[in-house]
């Protein structure tokens, strides 16, 4: 039962690593919205290259799946015995990152299969600049990218044991909150154009019920 335990925390180890490197590529893109929509545009078809191809996309697919469902039965071991502050981020972390990527995923593959949309800005940032959707958009992205970072600097500060420049493994994990915050602020202004609204092509209306 117990090797059982271990095989499934190196799979989720495993799976989080796969799914960390898209996210670095995914994130970068989106900051790198503060160039305007065809800067992001092109920067993502650059990348889809490398993600969006059969083999990679279905690892990451598969990645996801397992992190979601490998997740879910480690929160429900860890869930009673998480006793510091880090390690109930990391639990509660975890369980928003498996909710949002349900969601996300599937919002992102029924936009591509079924409403036949290219899945690019327009449809990553209609719902964020547009009232009501933004009440619900807003939080739900950011509190992704928070408990990215968050369940990445749980992570941290439980492995690290070492000093580096005079900063402890706590407060190195503290700096990785706050780095969080940092580029959950420029992928907020990535994706909104600076916060300025642009025209979105009419196509993508439907995605707010026009
Ligand atoms: C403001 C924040 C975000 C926005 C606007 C956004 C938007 C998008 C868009 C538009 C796509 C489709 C990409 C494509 O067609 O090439 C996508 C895919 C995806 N996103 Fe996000 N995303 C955000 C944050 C995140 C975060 C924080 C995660 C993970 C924790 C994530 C995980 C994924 C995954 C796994 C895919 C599927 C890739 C695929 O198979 O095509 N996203 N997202």
């Amino acid at each position: 039962m117990l090797e059982l335990w271990f095989i499934m925390k190196k799979i989720h180890y495993l799976s989080g690593i796969t799914i960390t490197v898209f996210i670095g590529l995914h994130l970068f893109n989106h900051i790198y919205g503060v160039f305007g929509p065809e800067q992001h545009i092109n920067l993502m078809n650059s990348f889809r290259i490398f993600y969006r191809n059969p083999i990679a996309e279905t690892v990451l697919l598969l990645a996801v799946a397992t992190q979601i469902f490998s997740g879910l039965r480690l929160f429900a071991d860890r869930r009673k015995t998480a006793a510091t502050a880090f390690e109930k981020l990391q639990i509660w972390s975890g369980l928003y990152l498996a909710f949002f990527l349900v969601i996300h995923v599937s919002a992102v593959l029924g936009g591509r299969f079924v409403l036949q949309l290219d899945t690019n800005i327009y449809f990553g940032s209609i719902g964020m600049v547009t009232f009501p959707f933004n009440l619900f958009f807003i939080p739900y992205y950011a509190l992704a990218i928070l408990s990215f970072f968050g369940h990445i600097a749980s992570i941290h500060q439980q492995k690290m044991s070492r000093t580096v420049l005079g900063i402890s493994p706590t407060l190195q994990s503290k700096m990785l909150l706050v780095f969080g915050l940092l580029v959950a602020f420029f992928t907020f202004f990535g994706v909104t154009n600076g916060f300025q609204p642009f025209p979105f092509p009419e196509k993508y209306n439907v995605l707010i019920g026009k």
